[in-house]
C-alpha cells in the first residue's frame, strides 16, 4: 500500500505544495474535521478528478463549536482516516495542531454577513464565523487551485463561496452533492452518536424533506407545509426541531413561495445528536 506524507505545521504544507506548483501541478484541496466516510470520500473522488494533486486537510476546529457543543466528544480516529485517503489516492494530509492553527497572540477573525443571518446562523452564534475564519486560514495556507465543500452543509458552502469571493482568494469553490445511506440519511461523522432507535428514526428526515419539497412544488402553501413537517419529525421521535425553512439557493432568505433555486432546510435534534440536511424544492 502507498503511505501518505502527513504535514504537521504550515511550513511543511507550503514546502510540499510549492514542489508541486514549480512543476505546474493543480492542487484540489479537500478540508475536513476527520471520522471520515464516504461523504468526504467523495470530495476527495471529485478533487482526484479534477486535479493532479490532493491535499486533504483534517483539523477539529475549536472556533466553530459553541460551548456545550460536542468538542471534546468530536470522534477522532487519524489512523481509519488515513487509510481512507490512501484509498482515495490523496497526496498529502495535512493535520495541524490546535497550537499551529491558533497560536499564542491570535486575534484575526472572517465574518460573513447576511448568509449567516438564518438557519443554522441563528441557532449557533459565532459558529460561521469560526468556520470562516478556518477555511480562510487553509485557503491562504494551501493556495490550492479549487477546494471541495459538500452540500450536505450546503450554508456552509454559500458562506465560503461568499468569503473566497469578497477576500479575492483565487480557488474556485466547488460544491458537492449530498451522499446518503440507502435509507436517504445523509452521511455525517455525527451519525455514530445515533442509538440503534435513534438510527432508526433519523432518514424521517430526509424522507420528510423530500415530501415537503414535492407538495410545495406542486403548490402547497408554505406555512403549513412546514408546520406540518416540523409535527411529524417531532411526532417521528426528534427530540427538538431548531426549524424547517424554506430559502432561497443562493442568499439563504426565507421564503414565502418557491422560486427558481429554492431548498428547504431543516436541522432537529436526536437525544444529543443533532442532524441537518437539505432538498432542493423544483
Ligand atoms: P466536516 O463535517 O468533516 O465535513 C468536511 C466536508 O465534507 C464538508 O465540506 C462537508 O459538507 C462534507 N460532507 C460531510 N458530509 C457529507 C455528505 N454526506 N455528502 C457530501 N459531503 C459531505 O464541514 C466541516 O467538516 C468543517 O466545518 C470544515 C469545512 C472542515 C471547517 O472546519
Amino acid at each position: 500500500m502507498r503511505d501518505l506524507p502527513i504535514a504537521r505545521d504550515i511550513a511543511q504544507l507550503r514546502a510540499r505544495v510549492a514542489a508541486w506548483r514549480r512543476a505546474g501541478d493543480s492542487i484540489g484541496l479537500v478540508p475536513t474535521m476527520g471520522a471520515l466516510h464516504d461523504g468526504h470520500v467523495a470530495l476527495a473522488d471529485r478533487a482526484r478528478a479534477e486535479n493532479r494533486r490532493v491535499v486533504a486537510t483534517i483539523f477539529v476546529n475549536p472556533t466553530q463549536f459553541g460551548p456545550g457543543e460536542d468538542l471534546g466528544a468530536y470522534p477522532r480516529d487519524e489512523a481509519g482516516d488515513v487509510a481512507k485517503l490512501i484509498a482515495a489516492q490523496c497526496d498529502l494530509l495535512f493535520a495541524p495542531s490546535a497550537d499551529a492553527m491558533y497560536p499564542a497572540g491570535f486575534a484575526t477573525s472572517v465574518q460573513v454577513a447576511e448568509l449567516t443571518q438564518h438557519l443554522c446562523g441563528a441557532m449557533r452564534p459565532g459558529h460561521f464565523t469560526g468556520v470562516a475564519t478556518v477555511v480562510t486560514k487553509l485557503l491562504l495556507q494551501a493556495m490550492p487551485d479549487r477546494a471541495y465543500f459538500g452540500e450536505k452543509d450546503f450554508q456552509q458552502l454559500q458562506v465560503i463561496r461568499r468569503l473566497a469571493a469578497d477576500l479575492d482568494i483565487p480557488a474556485e469553490i466547488v460544491g458537492v452533492p449530498t451522499v446518503r445511506e440507502p435509507d436517504g440519511l445523509a452521511l455525517s461523522s455525527r451519525n455514530r452518536y445515533l442509538s440503534t432507535a435513534e438510527r432508526a428514526v433519523a432518514a424521517t428526515l430526509p424522507r420528510l424533506l423530500r415530501e415537503a419539497a414535492a407538495a410545495l412544488s406542486s403548490g402547497a402553501p408554505v406555512d403549513a407545509t412546514l408546520r406540518t413537517a416540523t409535527a411529524r419529525l417531532v411526532a417521528a421521535g426528534f427530540s427538538k426541531v431548531d426549524y424547517v425553512a424554506l430559502c432561497d439557493g443562493a442568499r439563504l432568505q426565507p421564503l414565502d413561495h418557491p422560486v427558481a433555486g429554492s431548498r428547504l432546510f431543516a436541522a432537529a435534534h436526536l437525544g444529543r445528536t443533532r442532524l441537518i440536511d437539505n432538498w432542493p424544492v423544483a
